[in-house]
Protein backbone atom coordinates (compact mmCIF):
# COMPACT_ATOMS: atom_id res chain seq x y z
CA UNK A 1 0.00 0.00 0.00
CA UNK A 2 1.58 3.44 -0.94
CA UNK A 3 0.47 6.61 -0.49
CA UNK A 4 0.50 7.90 -3.82
CA UNK A 5 1.37 6.25 -7.55
CA UNK A 6 1.91 8.48 -10.07
CA UNK A 7 0.96 6.24 -13.45
CA UNK A 8 1.98 6.55 -16.88
CA UNK A 9 4.52 8.52 -16.57
CA UNK A 10 7.41 10.04 -19.40
CA UNK A 11 10.87 10.45 -17.36
CA UNK A 12 13.06 13.75 -18.34
CA UNK A 13 15.47 10.56 -19.23
CA UNK A 14 13.30 9.14 -22.31
CA UNK A 15 11.83 6.32 -20.56
CA UNK A 16 7.97 6.29 -21.08
CA UNK A 17 4.80 5.07 -19.19
CA UNK A 18 6.37 4.48 -15.66
CA UNK A 19 4.73 4.09 -12.60
CA UNK A 20 6.52 5.90 -9.66
CA UNK A 21 5.37 5.00 -6.15
CA UNK A 22 5.40 7.00 -3.38
CA UNK A 23 5.21 5.77 0.15
CA UNK A 24 6.58 8.03 3.37
CA UNK A 25 7.38 11.43 1.67
CA UNK A 26 10.09 8.83 -0.17
CA UNK A 27 10.08 7.36 -4.00
CA UNK A 28 9.54 3.63 -3.24
CA UNK A 29 9.32 2.22 -6.32
CA UNK A 30 9.37 3.04 -10.18
CA UNK A 31 8.37 1.20 -13.33
CA UNK A 32 6.01 -0.19 -16.15
CA UNK A 33 2.80 -1.20 -15.07
CA UNK A 34 3.38 -1.15 -10.93
CA UNK A 35 1.20 -3.65 -8.97
CA UNK A 36 -0.25 -2.15 -5.79
CA UNK A 37 -2.87 -0.04 -4.64
CA UNK A 38 -2.49 3.55 -2.78
CA UNK A 39 -4.27 6.09 -0.97
CA UNK A 40 -4.45 8.38 -4.10
CA UNK A 41 -3.89 7.90 -7.87
CA UNK A 42 -2.78 10.12 -10.66
CA UNK A 43 -3.31 9.44 -14.04
CA UNK A 44 -0.38 11.02 -16.05
CA UNK A 45 -1.91 9.59 -19.66
CA UNK A 46 1.97 10.08 -21.11
CA UNK A 47 2.58 13.57 -20.07
CA UNK A 48 6.00 14.13 -18.69
CA UNK A 49 7.05 14.33 -14.53
CA UNK A 50 9.74 15.57 -13.54
CA UNK A 51 11.66 16.72 -10.77
CA UNK A 52 10.98 20.04 -9.37
CA UNK A 53 12.95 22.85 -10.82
CA UNK A 54 15.52 24.32 -9.27
CA UNK A 55 16.85 28.02 -9.35
CA UNK A 56 20.39 28.22 -8.69
CA UNK A 57 20.64 32.16 -8.74
CA UNK A 58 18.17 34.21 -7.48
CA UNK A 59 17.68 37.47 -5.20
CA UNK A 60 14.43 37.42 -2.81
CA UNK A 61 15.70 40.44 -0.73
CA UNK A 62 14.92 42.79 -3.71
CA UNK A 63 12.11 40.59 -5.58
CA UNK A 64 9.14 42.27 -6.42
CA UNK A 65 9.91 45.91 -5.54
CA UNK A 66 9.79 46.81 -9.04
CA UNK A 67 9.47 50.50 -9.16
CA UNK A 68 10.61 51.07 -5.58
CA UNK A 69 11.48 53.75 -5.69
CA UNK A 70 11.85 54.78 -9.53
CA UNK A 71 12.02 52.11 -12.40
CA UNK A 72 16.16 51.98 -13.99
CA UNK A 73 15.79 54.31 -17.37
CA UNK A 74 18.72 53.28 -18.65
CA UNK A 75 18.55 49.15 -17.92
CA UNK A 76 21.95 48.19 -16.74
CA UNK A 77 23.42 46.70 -13.92
CA UNK A 78 25.43 49.97 -12.65
CA UNK A 79 22.00 51.73 -12.16
CA UNK A 80 20.10 48.85 -11.36
CA UNK A 81 22.90 48.48 -8.23
CA UNK A 82 22.66 52.79 -7.40
CA UNK A 83 18.57 52.21 -8.03
CA UNK A 84 18.68 49.09 -4.92
CA UNK A 85 21.03 51.22 -3.14
CA UNK A 86 18.17 54.22 -3.09
CA UNK A 87 15.81 51.45 -1.91
CA UNK A 88 17.71 50.05 0.95
CA UNK A 89 17.61 52.67 3.51
CA UNK A 90 13.32 52.31 2.94
CA UNK A 91 13.27 48.42 3.25
CA UNK A 92 11.47 47.43 6.36
CA UNK A 93 11.52 43.87 7.71
CA UNK A 94 7.90 43.05 6.97
CA UNK A 95 7.22 44.40 3.53
CA UNK A 96 10.38 42.43 2.31
CA UNK A 97 8.98 39.18 3.97
CA UNK A 98 5.51 39.48 2.69
CA UNK A 99 7.41 40.15 -1.12
CA UNK A 100 9.36 37.10 -0.42
CA UNK A 101 6.66 34.69 0.33
CA UNK A 102 4.79 36.00 -2.30
CA UNK A 103 6.95 35.18 -4.57
CA UNK A 104 7.93 31.65 -2.90
CA UNK A 105 3.56 31.24 -3.58
CA UNK A 106 4.80 31.82 -7.52
CA UNK A 107 7.43 29.36 -7.63
CA UNK A 108 5.62 27.12 -5.94
CA UNK A 109 2.93 26.81 -8.23
CA UNK A 110 5.54 26.37 -11.15
CA UNK A 111 7.01 23.62 -9.69
CA UNK A 112 10.15 25.24 -8.23
CA UNK A 113 10.85 23.93 -4.84
CA UNK A 114 14.44 24.36 -4.45
CA UNK A 115 16.08 28.14 -4.72
CA UNK A 116 19.67 29.76 -4.00
CA UNK A 117 19.01 33.06 -2.86
CA UNK A 118 21.59 36.22 -2.76
CA UNK A 119 21.17 38.31 0.42
CA UNK A 120 22.82 41.61 0.47
CA UNK A 121 24.67 42.00 3.54
CA UNK A 122 26.52 45.24 3.11
CA UNK A 123 23.81 47.11 5.43
CA UNK A 124 24.77 46.57 8.72
CA UNK A 125 21.74 46.46 10.27
CA UNK A 126 21.06 42.83 7.95
CA UNK A 127 17.20 43.36 7.94
CA UNK A 128 17.43 41.34 4.68
CA UNK A 129 19.44 38.68 6.39
CA UNK A 130 17.01 38.36 9.10
CA UNK A 131 14.17 38.43 7.08
CA UNK A 132 15.50 35.88 4.88
CA UNK A 133 16.17 33.49 7.59
CA UNK A 134 12.45 33.67 8.51
CA UNK A 135 11.48 33.19 5.38
CA UNK A 136 13.65 30.09 5.21
CA UNK A 137 12.08 28.31 8.20
CA UNK A 138 8.81 29.19 7.14
CA UNK A 139 8.77 27.69 3.47
CA UNK A 140 10.70 24.49 5.23
CA UNK A 141 7.66 22.45 4.37
CA UNK A 142 7.22 23.13 0.81
CA UNK A 143 10.32 24.97 -0.60
CA UNK A 144 14.34 24.29 0.00
CA UNK A 145 16.01 27.79 0.59
CA UNK A 146 19.41 28.17 0.13
CA UNK A 147 21.11 31.40 1.32
CA UNK A 148 24.01 33.35 0.13
CA UNK A 149 26.02 35.96 1.78
CA UNK A 150 26.56 38.84 -0.76
CA UNK A 151 28.42 41.81 -0.28
CA UNK A 152 26.54 43.51 -3.48
CA UNK A 153 28.74 46.74 -2.85
CA UNK A 154 32.36 45.28 -2.65
CA UNK A 155 33.44 43.21 0.41
CA UNK A 156 36.56 45.49 -0.12
CA UNK A 157 34.81 48.31 -1.59
CA UNK A 158 32.31 48.67 1.45
CA UNK A 159 33.09 49.66 4.69
CA UNK A 160 32.35 47.01 6.95
CA UNK A 161 31.28 44.15 4.48
CA UNK A 162 33.40 41.55 5.48
CA UNK A 163 32.45 42.01 9.25
CA UNK A 164 28.58 42.25 8.26
CA UNK A 165 29.17 39.21 5.67
CA UNK A 166 30.70 37.20 8.66
CA UNK A 167 27.87 38.40 11.11
CA UNK A 168 25.52 36.78 8.34
CA UNK A 169 27.29 33.64 8.31
CA UNK A 170 27.11 33.37 12.16
CA UNK A 171 23.23 33.70 11.60
CA UNK A 172 22.95 30.69 9.73
CA UNK A 173 23.52 31.74 5.74
CA UNK A 174 24.14 28.83 4.24
CA UNK A 175 26.91 30.24 1.00
CA UNK A 176 29.65 32.56 1.02
CA UNK A 177 29.43 35.20 -1.68
CA UNK A 178 31.48 37.87 -3.30
CA UNK A 179 31.25 40.46 -6.63
CA UNK A 180 35.11 40.76 -7.43
CA UNK A 181 34.35 42.60 -10.85
CA UNK A 182 32.64 46.01 -8.31
CA UNK A 183 35.70 46.10 -6.50
CA UNK A 184 37.60 49.29 -7.07
CA UNK A 185 40.59 47.54 -8.76
CA UNK A 186 41.49 44.42 -10.21
CA UNK A 187 43.77 43.60 -7.69
CA UNK A 188 41.18 44.11 -5.32
CA UNK A 189 38.84 42.27 -6.81
CA UNK A 190 41.60 39.36 -6.88
CA UNK A 191 42.01 39.93 -3.17
CA UNK A 192 38.63 39.76 -2.60
CA UNK A 193 38.08 36.10 -4.14
CA UNK A 194 41.05 34.77 -1.56
CA UNK A 195 39.55 35.83 1.41
CA UNK A 196 36.55 35.13 0.66
CA UNK A 197 37.36 30.91 -0.69
CA UNK A 198 39.88 31.29 2.55
CA UNK A 199 36.78 32.22 4.55
CA UNK A 200 34.70 29.49 2.92
CA UNK A 201 37.47 26.94 3.43
CA UNK A 202 37.64 27.55 7.06
CA UNK A 203 34.13 27.25 7.48
CA UNK A 204 33.80 24.37 5.12
CA UNK A 205 30.79 26.10 3.16
CA UNK A 206 30.23 26.29 -0.58
CA UNK A 207 31.22 29.37 -2.34
CA UNK A 208 28.86 31.36 -4.93
CA UNK A 209 30.36 34.93 -6.66
CA UNK A 210 28.59 36.82 -8.73
CA UNK A 211 31.77 36.86 -11.23
CA UNK A 212 32.50 39.24 -14.05
CA UNK A 213 29.26 40.37 -15.29
CA UNK A 214 30.48 42.91 -16.92
CA UNK A 215 31.14 43.21 -21.20
CA UNK A 216 35.04 43.72 -20.39
CA UNK A 217 36.97 40.62 -21.86
CA UNK A 218 39.76 41.45 -19.19
CA UNK A 219 37.83 40.57 -16.13
CA UNK A 220 39.42 37.46 -15.47
CA UNK A 221 38.46 36.71 -11.53
CA UNK A 222 36.93 33.45 -12.54
CA UNK A 223 40.37 32.33 -13.51
CA UNK A 224 41.38 33.88 -9.76
CA UNK A 225 38.55 31.94 -8.30
CA UNK A 226 39.15 28.97 -10.07
CA UNK A 227 42.79 28.90 -8.70
CA UNK A 228 41.65 29.17 -5.29
CA UNK A 229 38.90 26.48 -5.38
CA UNK A 230 41.84 24.03 -6.57
CA UNK A 231 44.56 25.50 -4.03
CA UNK A 232 41.78 24.80 -0.88
CA UNK A 233 40.11 21.86 -2.15
CA UNK A 234 36.74 23.47 -2.90
CA UNK A 235 36.47 21.24 -5.84
CA UNK A 236 32.71 20.82 -6.53
CA UNK A 237 31.84 23.25 -3.96
CA UNK A 238 32.47 26.52 -5.84
CA UNK A 239 30.38 28.46 -8.30
CA UNK A 240 30.71 31.41 -10.65
CA UNK A 241 28.00 33.05 -11.34
CA UNK A 242 27.10 35.48 -14.40
CA UNK A 243 30.83 35.05 -16.16
CA UNK A 244 29.66 37.00 -18.74
CA UNK A 245 32.58 38.42 -19.84
CA UNK A 246 34.06 34.89 -20.94
CA UNK A 247 31.13 36.21 -23.71
CA UNK A 248 33.98 38.71 -25.16
CA UNK A 249 36.83 37.45 -24.17
CA UNK A 250 39.60 36.23 -26.48
CA UNK A 251 38.88 32.46 -27.75
CA UNK A 252 42.93 31.48 -27.46
CA UNK A 253 42.58 32.73 -23.30
CA UNK A 254 39.14 30.87 -22.95
CA UNK A 255 40.79 27.34 -24.12
CA UNK A 256 43.01 27.57 -21.34
CA UNK A 257 40.53 28.97 -18.86
CA UNK A 258 37.69 26.06 -19.77
CA UNK A 259 39.76 23.11 -18.67
CA UNK A 260 41.17 25.35 -15.38
CA UNK A 261 37.57 25.53 -14.42
CA UNK A 262 36.97 21.88 -15.04
CA UNK A 263 39.96 20.71 -13.01
CA UNK A 264 39.06 23.26 -10.34
CA UNK A 265 35.58 21.81 -10.24
CA UNK A 266 34.12 24.98 -10.05
CA UNK A 267 30.42 25.00 -11.88
CA UNK A 268 28.95 27.51 -13.67
CA UNK A 269 25.73 29.61 -12.93
CA UNK A 270 24.30 31.82 -16.12
CA UNK A 271 20.97 34.14 -16.02
CA UNK A 272 20.04 34.18 -20.07
CA UNK A 273 16.88 36.54 -19.25
CA UNK A 274 18.78 38.89 -17.38
CA UNK A 275 22.23 39.50 -19.04
CA UNK A 276 20.55 39.72 -22.62
CA UNK A 277 18.56 42.46 -20.77
CA UNK A 278 21.32 44.08 -18.90
CA UNK A 279 24.91 43.21 -21.11
CA UNK A 280 25.62 44.58 -24.38
CA UNK A 281 24.31 48.21 -22.66
CA UNK A 282 27.52 50.26 -24.37
CA UNK A 283 27.31 48.63 -27.34
CA UNK A 284 25.89 49.82 -30.53
CA UNK A 285 25.58 47.54 -33.15
CA UNK A 286 26.59 44.70 -33.60
CA UNK A 287 25.17 44.61 -29.80
CA UNK A 288 26.69 41.56 -27.92
CA UNK A 289 24.32 38.81 -25.83
CA UNK A 290 26.42 38.69 -22.95
CA UNK A 291 26.04 35.40 -21.60
CA UNK A 292 28.66 33.10 -20.81
CA UNK A 293 29.93 30.20 -22.91
CA UNK A 294 27.34 27.55 -21.81
CA UNK A 295 27.28 24.91 -24.78
CA UNK A 296 30.96 24.79 -24.24
CA UNK A 297 31.29 24.74 -20.42
CA UNK A 298 28.55 21.67 -20.72
CA UNK A 299 30.77 20.43 -23.47
CA UNK A 300 34.14 20.38 -20.97
CA UNK A 301 32.02 18.97 -18.44
CA UNK A 302 31.81 21.60 -16.03
CA UNK A 303 28.37 22.14 -14.15
CA UNK A 304 26.05 24.63 -15.75
CA UNK A 305 22.74 25.91 -14.58
CA UNK A 306 20.70 28.75 -15.87
CA UNK A 307 19.44 31.12 -12.91
CA UNK A 308 16.72 33.62 -12.98
CA UNK A 309 18.22 35.76 -11.03
CA UNK A 310 15.55 38.23 -11.02
CA UNK A 311 12.18 38.99 -10.77
CA UNK A 312 10.65 42.51 -10.89
CA UNK A 313 12.86 44.22 -9.26
CA UNK A 314 15.45 46.47 -9.92
CA UNK A 315 17.33 44.67 -12.42
CA UNK A 316 14.88 43.40 -13.88
CA UNK A 317 10.97 43.92 -14.64
CA UNK A 318 9.90 40.59 -15.87
CA UNK A 319 9.60 37.44 -14.71
CA UNK A 320 6.94 34.90 -12.80
CA UNK A 321 9.39 32.12 -11.39
CA UNK A 322 9.03 30.18 -14.50
CA UNK A 323 12.25 28.21 -14.93
CA UNK A 324 10.69 26.76 -18.63
CA UNK A 325 10.64 30.92 -19.10
CA UNK A 326 14.51 30.90 -18.15
CA UNK A 327 15.15 27.47 -19.83
CA UNK A 328 13.67 28.64 -23.05
CA UNK A 329 15.75 32.35 -23.06
CA UNK A 330 18.98 30.38 -22.62
CA UNK A 331 18.18 27.77 -25.35
CA UNK A 332 17.80 30.44 -27.92
CA UNK A 333 20.76 33.08 -26.59
CA UNK A 334 22.85 29.92 -26.59
CA UNK A 335 21.97 28.50 -29.36
CA UNK A 336 20.81 25.09 -28.11
CA UNK A 337 18.60 24.20 -31.09
CA UNK A 338 19.72 20.01 -31.58
CA UNK A 339 16.95 17.58 -29.35
CA UNK A 340 20.11 16.93 -27.22
CA UNK A 341 20.88 20.39 -26.35
CA UNK A 342 17.81 21.07 -25.78
CA UNK A 343 17.79 18.39 -23.21
CA UNK A 344 20.61 19.73 -21.54
CA UNK A 345 18.81 23.10 -20.94
CA UNK A 346 16.12 20.96 -19.00
CA UNK A 347 18.98 19.45 -17.06
CA UNK A 348 19.82 23.04 -16.30
CA UNK A 349 17.13 24.20 -14.63
CA UNK A 350 16.64 21.13 -12.69
CA UNK A 351 19.03 18.37 -12.19
CA UNK A 352 22.13 20.54 -12.54
CA UNK A 353 21.35 23.10 -10.14
CA UNK A 354 20.41 20.26 -7.71
CA UNK A 355 24.07 19.19 -7.59
CA UNK A 356 25.12 23.11 -7.29
CA UNK A 357 23.00 23.24 -4.22
CA UNK A 358 23.93 19.91 -2.94
CA UNK A 359 20.35 18.94 -2.50
CA UNK A 360 19.62 15.87 -0.87
CA UNK A 361 17.59 13.43 -2.25
CA UNK A 362 16.83 14.99 -5.29
CA UNK A 363 15.48 12.72 -8.37
CA UNK A 364 13.23 10.20 -9.89
CA UNK A 365 14.78 7.49 -8.29
CA UNK A 366 13.88 4.84 -5.53
CA UNK A 367 14.91 6.43 -2.05
CA UNK A 368 14.92 10.20 -3.61
CA UNK A 369 12.29 12.72 -1.89
CA UNK A 370 8.76 12.45 -3.05
CA UNK A 371 9.07 16.09 -5.05
CA UNK A 372 7.80 15.98 -8.77
CA UNK A 373 6.10 17.90 -11.45
CA UNK A 374 3.73 16.71 -13.51
CA UNK A 375 3.99 19.31 -17.23
CA UNK A 376 1.55 19.59 -20.05
CA UNK A 377 4.26 18.39 -22.02
CA UNK A 378 5.20 14.94 -23.43
CA UNK A 379 9.33 15.53 -23.03
CA UNK A 380 12.05 18.15 -22.02
CA UNK A 381 12.29 20.18 -25.31
CA UNK A 382 8.44 20.31 -25.72
CA UNK A 383 7.99 21.67 -21.87
CA UNK A 384 10.61 24.35 -22.89
CA UNK A 385 9.00 25.22 -25.79
CA UNK A 386 5.58 25.55 -24.56
CA UNK A 387 6.50 26.71 -20.89
CA UNK A 388 4.34 23.79 -20.17
CA UNK A 389 1.39 24.12 -17.71
CA UNK A 390 2.41 22.66 -14.39
CA UNK A 391 -0.52 20.67 -13.81
CA UNK A 392 0.13 19.46 -10.33
CA UNK A 393 3.37 19.85 -8.05
CA UNK A 394 3.82 17.03 -5.13
CA UNK A 395 6.29 17.96 -2.18
CA UNK A 396 6.93 14.80 0.00
CA UNK A 397 4.71 12.80 -2.04
CA UNK A 398 1.51 15.34 -1.21
CA UNK A 399 0.06 17.58 -4.02
CA UNK A 400 0.67 21.31 -3.02
CA UNK A 401 -0.52 22.99 -6.35
CA UNK A 402 -2.76 22.43 -9.10
CA UNK A 403 -3.04 24.44 -12.47
CA UNK A 404 -5.96 23.48 -15.12
CA UNK A 405 -4.78 22.36 -18.23
CA UNK A 406 -4.23 24.93 -20.89
CA UNK A 407 -6.95 24.56 -23.86
CA UNK A 408 -8.25 27.38 -26.38
CA UNK A 409 -12.07 27.06 -27.52
CA UNK A 410 -12.23 27.67 -30.95
CA UNK A 411 -15.05 28.79 -32.99
CA UNK A 412 -13.89 28.09 -36.95
CA UNK A 413 -16.11 26.22 -39.50
CA UNK A 414 -14.51 22.94 -40.40
CA UNK A 415 -12.10 22.75 -37.51
CA UNK A 416 -11.97 21.12 -34.19
CA UNK A 417 -13.62 22.79 -31.04
CA UNK A 418 -10.65 22.95 -29.31
CA UNK A 419 -6.73 23.67 -29.42
CA UNK A 420 -4.36 22.10 -27.04
CA UNK A 421 -1.13 22.62 -28.54
CA UNK A 422 0.53 19.54 -27.88
CA UNK A 423 -1.89 17.87 -30.56
CA UNK A 424 1.03 18.09 -33.34
CA UNK A 425 3.62 16.10 -30.86
CA UNK A 426 1.17 13.56 -29.73
CA UNK A 427 0.61 12.62 -33.72
CA UNK A 428 4.28 12.63 -34.12
CA UNK A 429 5.04 10.65 -31.05
CA UNK A 430 2.67 8.16 -31.78
FE1 LIG B 1 22.72 37.97 -9.36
Amino acid sequence: MFDLIVRNANLPDGRRRQDIAIADGRIAAVGPALQGTAGQDIDAHGLLVSPPFVDAHFHMDSTLSYGLPRVNESGTLLEGIKLWGELKPQLTQDALIQRALVYCDWAVAKGLLAIRSHVDVCDPRLLAVEALLYVKEKVKPYLDLQLVAFPQDGVLRSAGAMENLRRALDMGVDVVGGIPHFERTMADGAESVRLLCELAAERGLRVDMHCDETDDPLSRHIETLAYHAQRLGLQGRVTGSHLTSMHSMDNYYVSKLIPLMREAGVAAIANPLINITLQGRHDSYPKRRGMTRVPELMAAGIEVAFGHDCVMDPWYGMGSGDMLEVAHMGLHVAQMTSQDAMRRCFAAVTENPARILGLEGYGLEPGCRADLVLLQARDPAEAIRLRATRLAVVRGGRVIARTPAQTAALALPGRPGHVDFMSHAQQASG
